[in-house]
Parts: C-alpha cells; sequence; structure tokens
C-alpha cells in the first residue's frame, strides 16, 4: 500500500503514515444518523475490498461499540500503544471500550483534545484505505482536534430531508470549510419510507430540499438513506444493517451508492494540491 498521499509539513506530525484517506462524518445536529450512517459506510467501503478503519470521535458519547457488538476491551501491546478492535471486518476504536459503562462518563474538555490524539497515534491501526470518524453532534473540539492531530482527507456531512436539519448542517459544513477540510458529500438520512406491502417510495418530509441545497453549496450529493426499521434495529442490536441478512435490498444499495459516491470523491480529491496541517494557538 502507498504511504499518506497527504504532505505533513513537519516530519512525523503525521500520526498516521499508513492510512490513505481520513474522513470525519459529522453534522450539526444529534439523531440525523451520522454514527448509523459513518458505520455502515464503513462496511460498505469494506466489502468494495479496501482496509477500513473506523474511529468513534463521540467522546461523550460513544455508540459504536453498542452498534458493532464489541464491547471488549482492547488490548495493550506496549506503553502508548493499543490494537483497535475488529468487528464485522473493521478495525475500530472507541472510547465506550475504555470505560466503565457503569459509571457516568465525565470528560473535560482538554482531555477531549488528549484523547483524539490518542486514538490517533497509540491506536496501531496500521495500513488502511480508510479511516471514518464519527464525529459527535456540534462543532465543537473534537473536530477541531481532529483537524489539528492529523492531515483529513475530507468531511462528509449527514442531514434529514427536514429544512432544520439543513440549517445545522450549515454550520458544520462552514466549519470544516474553515478549517480546510473539503466536504465531499451530502448523506440524507431518513430520506425516504418504502412502503413494506406495495413497494411505494413515501417521502415523509418531502423530496429534494438537500439535494438542492447541496448543489447551491457546490457539494456533491452522495444519495439519500430510506428510513428503515432494519437500520434502527441494527444499531441497537450490534448487527448493523448491511451485515443482517433480512435487511432489504433497497437499504443495501442506498448504502453501496454512498460508499462509491465517496471512493469516487476521494479519487478527484487525490488529484489536486494538499492541504496543510492546520495549527492553531494554544493547543499542542
Ligand atoms: N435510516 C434510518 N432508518 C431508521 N432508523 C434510523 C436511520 N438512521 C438512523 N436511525 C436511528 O436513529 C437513531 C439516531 O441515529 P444515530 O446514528 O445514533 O444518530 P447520530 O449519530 O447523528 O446522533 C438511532 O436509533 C438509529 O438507529
Ligand atoms: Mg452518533
Amino acid at each position: 500500500m502507498a504511504g499518506h498521499q497527504h504532505g505533513a509539513p513537519k516530519s512525523g506530525s503525521n500520526p498516521l503514515p499508513g492510512v490513505k484517506h481520513i474522513i470525519a462524518v459529522g453534522a450539526g445536529k444529534g439523531g440525523v444518523g451520522k454514527s448509523t450512517v459513518a458505520v455502515n459506510l464503513a462496511i460498505a467501503l469494506k466489502a468494495k475490498g479496501l482496509a477500513v478503519g473506523l474511529m468513534d470521535g463521540d467522546i461523550y458519547g460513544p455508540s459504536i461499540p453498542k452498534m458493532l457488538g464489541s464491547h471488549d476491551a482492547p488490548r495493550g501491546l506496549a506503553p502508548n500503544r493499543i490494537a483497535p478492535n475488529e468487528a464485522y471486518g473493521l478495525k475500530f476504536m472507541s472510547m465506550g471500550l475504555l470505560l466503565d459503562p457503569e459509571k457516568p462518563m465525565i470528560v473535560r474538555g482538554p482531555i477531549v483534545h488528549t484523547v483524539v490524539r490518542q486514538f490517533l497515534g497509540d491506536v496501531v491501526w496500521g495500513d488502511l484505505d480508510y479511516l471514518i470518524v464519527d464525529l459527535p453532534p456540534g462543532t465543537g473540539d473534537v473536530a477541531l482536534s481532529l483537524a489539528q492531530s492529523c492531515p483529513l482527507t475530507a468531511a462528509v456531512v449527514v442531514s434529514t430531508p427536514q429544512d432544520v436539519a439543513l440549517i445545522d448542517v450549515q454550520k458544520a459544513v462552514s466549519m470544516f470549510r474553515t478549517l480546510n477540510v473539503p466536504v465531499v458529500g451530502l448523506v440524507e438520512n431518513m430520506s425516504w419510507h418504502e412502503c413494506g406491502s406495495c413497494g411505494a417510495r413515501e417521502e415523509i418530509f418531502g423530496h429534494g430540499g438537500a439535494e438542492r441545497w447541496a448543489a447551491r453549496e457546490r457539494i456533491p450529493f452522495l444519495g439519500g438513506v430510506p428510513l428503515h426499521a432494519s437500520v434502527a434495529a441494527g444499531g441497537d442490536e450490534g448487527q448493523p444493517a448491511l451485515v443482517d441478512p433480512r435487511t432489504p435490498d433497497h437499504v443495501r444499495t442506498a448504502f453501496r451508492v454512498l460508499a462509491d459516491g465517496l471512493a469516487e470523491q476521494t479519487a478527484t480529491l487525490a488529484s489536486l494540491p494538499k492541504q496543510p496541517l492546520i495549527q492553531i494557538e494554544g493547543l499542542s
């Protein structure tokens, strides 16, 4: 595998030389399906034959261990070296694996930066084509730490079709643009519902708003994900929709289209000049 193609300005400043593309999945709002999209996107990329890692950037409210049904404490390999867990062929790391689930989680602001750096630098990710990072809601410190600590290839933003969700995703896009991270795709989650008995497509929240908004913002529209019980159940049962044999084809196809679109967009980016790591005063 080729080394990382994004030229870090200082030697030693890229903690992930073996990772080709680091993709942040974000949105302004909680509950729109960021984690669901991140997990299934990662699995869809894996199914294309790529090596994929998933980093749970939601330090305050990690959901990846539950979604992947894997809660084992990660193995320490050496001081400051930990092996990522593996599930469904994905390497992953989450704050949820490191804390006692019985105890309330108290993570202070400055700790977040340290955790993000450790998840990048101390976890032995090895050679990956994609590292997908599931971000917490909001436009806060995790995205900032991430952009400062590794050469982010791009961001994908997730919205629902409602206008109110687009206002929030707009904030996320502004944040990524401030951080010099190209936004290579909008995903519209809970886009439509396919009637189980007649197969009709019901667009509960209206049609086309997110796609029009993406066109105005010059953000590629990667596609929509239907609202479907298999997607919700996957999140709860530790068996993501894409690995559950009961998941209907129209749901599978939706996630595959997203993965194809992301792969296409990152291939385009690879031919463009690279962004340097951003430096932020007062953080190191
Ligand atoms: N397309 C979908 N169809 C049905 N349920 C969904 C879909 N996307 C997400 N959900 C459910 O919505 C809830 C929030 O999703 P989640 O991915 O945790 O959002 P976020 O990470 O943005 O907070 C979860 O219970 C999840 O299972
Ligand atoms: Mg989440």
